[in-house]
Parts: C-alpha cells; sequence; structure tokens
C-alpha cells in the first residue's frame, strides 16, 4: 500500500524497515516541547484506558513499534507481547524494554495475514498506525488485530470533525507540514469498530481544541 507523504510515495509497511528510521523515531516525534508534552499526554490517557485490567494481564501491542507504549502497559502491571511488521522498530523496544525481563515478549507480525488460528490475547493495543492507511485497508488491519482478541481493543486515530477541517486548513495555510493521509469521522469509527466486530464503550480525547488525537476503548460485540 502506497500513499503519499509531503507530496511523496510513503509506504507504511516498508518505511520503519530501517535500522537509522527506528533508531531516530522517538527522538524525531516526541524530542521536540511540543512532542514532549504530546507523549506525557499519550501515555497517561494509554494508561486510563487499560487501568481496569487485571495486573499481569496479556496485551498484545501492534504495532508495538519501539516500545514507547508497551512501556506504560509493563509499567502498569500488565504483561506484553510487542508486535510489529519490523524487526528494526522492535530490536529498539527490545533494548529498551529489555528490564522487564519475561513480562514481554516480542514478533515480527504483519496485522493483515493475521487469522483467528494465531495465539490469542485478552486485549489489545493498536496506536498510531490506522490513520496511514485508507478505510478498507484499515478495516482489514483491525479485523486482523480483532481475530486474536478476546476482549477489549484500544485503538487510537485521527478524528475527522468539521473543526478538525478547519484546524488542518489553517495550519496548511501557515504552512505546517503535512497531517496524517486517513482521519475519520465518527461514522467512519463506528464502522471500523463494527466490521471488527466491536463497538465503542468510552473515548478520551488529549486536547480536542488543539490535537486531533483521539483514542477508543472498544469490546467485543457479545
Ligand atoms: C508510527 S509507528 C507507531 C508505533 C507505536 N504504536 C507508537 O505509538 O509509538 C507505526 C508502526 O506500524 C508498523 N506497521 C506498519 N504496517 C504494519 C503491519 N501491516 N503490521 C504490523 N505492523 C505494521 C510499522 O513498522 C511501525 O513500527
Amino acid at each position: 500500500m502506497k500513499n503519499k507523504a509531503n507530496g511523496r510515495d510513503w509506504n507504511p509497511k516498508e518505511h520503519y524497515k530501517n535500522v537509522a528510521v527506528a533508531k531516530e523515531y522517538d527522538r524525531i516525534r516526541f524530542s521536540s516541547l511540543s512532542g514532549r508534552i504530546f507523549n506525557y499526554l499519550e501515555k497517561r490517557v494509554i494508561e486510563i484506558c487499560f487501568q481496569d485490567l487485571p495486573r499481569g494481564t496479556l496485551v498484545l501491542d501492534l504495532p508495538c513499534g519501539t516500545g514507547r507504549l508497551a512501556e506504560v502497559l509493563l509499567d502498569s502491571g500488565l504483561r506484553v507481547h510487542g508486535a510489529d511488521i519490523s524487526a528494526e522498530m522492535l530490536e529498539v523496544a527490545k533494548e529498551r524494554l529489555s528490564h522487564h525481563g519475561d513480562r514481554l515478549d516480542t514478533e515480527i507480525m504483519d496485522a493483515f495475514k493475521l487469522t483467528g488460528n494465531d495465539r490469542q490475547f485478552e486485549a489489545a493495543l493498536c496506536a498510531r498506525v490506522l490513520m496511514h492507511f485508507p478505510l478498507d485497508e484499515q478495516i482489514a488491519f483491525l479485523r486482523g488485530i480483532a481475530s486474536v482478541v478476546r476482549k477489549r481493543i484500544v485503538i487510537n486515530h485521527s478524528l475527522n470533525s468539521p473543526y478538525q477541517r478547519f484546524r488542518r486548513w489553517i495550519k496548511k495555510i501557515l504552512g505546517h507540514p503535512k497531517s496524517v493521509n486517513f482521519p475519520v469521522t465518527n461514522e467512519e469509527i463506528k464502522q471500523l469498530l463494527s466490521e471488527a466486530g466491536f463497538v465503542e464503550i468510552k473515548r478520551k480525547r488529549l486536547n480536542s481544541l488543539i490535537s486531533e488525537a483521539v483514542y477508543i476503548v472498544a469490546e467485543r460485540i457479545d
């Protein structure tokens, strides 16, 4: 799958399979003041989305990337299976989280290829990836994750609302870098979840005035 980033073809499945990209990922995105604030707030939100799960619950973090959010889950007493299509990103995660011992394991995995025959998990986190794919591929990605999750999936997404479209327009005029390619409307969030067999039970925002990020806690439809 290819899409455009800053006018160039960009493939989210291939881009991160690169040692330099993996090693620089956190520094490039989260070392500025706004990046540090965003990172802090996002971590607190992820902690809240999983806080009612019993300690020791095994959570699939797909994609795990460099382990940035897996760290929050591990620090909360959960166990994590960190999965990603990029071995390079997982190497950074393993190094960063080695002090958690066997409460973390990792696996190279393509979400599009998961089926119900694969190992099952109580819950999953799917952060900062869906918005890189068109809606039909987002559905396929989430269906893959849903096929291995019994109860809960937490996703993050970029909300496409009239206000956020206005914000994007202002940012474009001011020459800010291009926002993610495939934000979703509330209707599309509903469709995305229901096609994976899940329904929204709770949502969190970082700050709806200055960020389009939305965090959805969803559970399996009985
Ligand atoms: C922007 S990073 C987000 C990582 C992490 N969730 C975070 O929030 O820091 C996106 C990740 O998605 C992974 N990815 C892309 N396509 C994938 C696929 N089909 N299956 C599994 N991982 C994939 C990439 O390798 C990359 O590590």
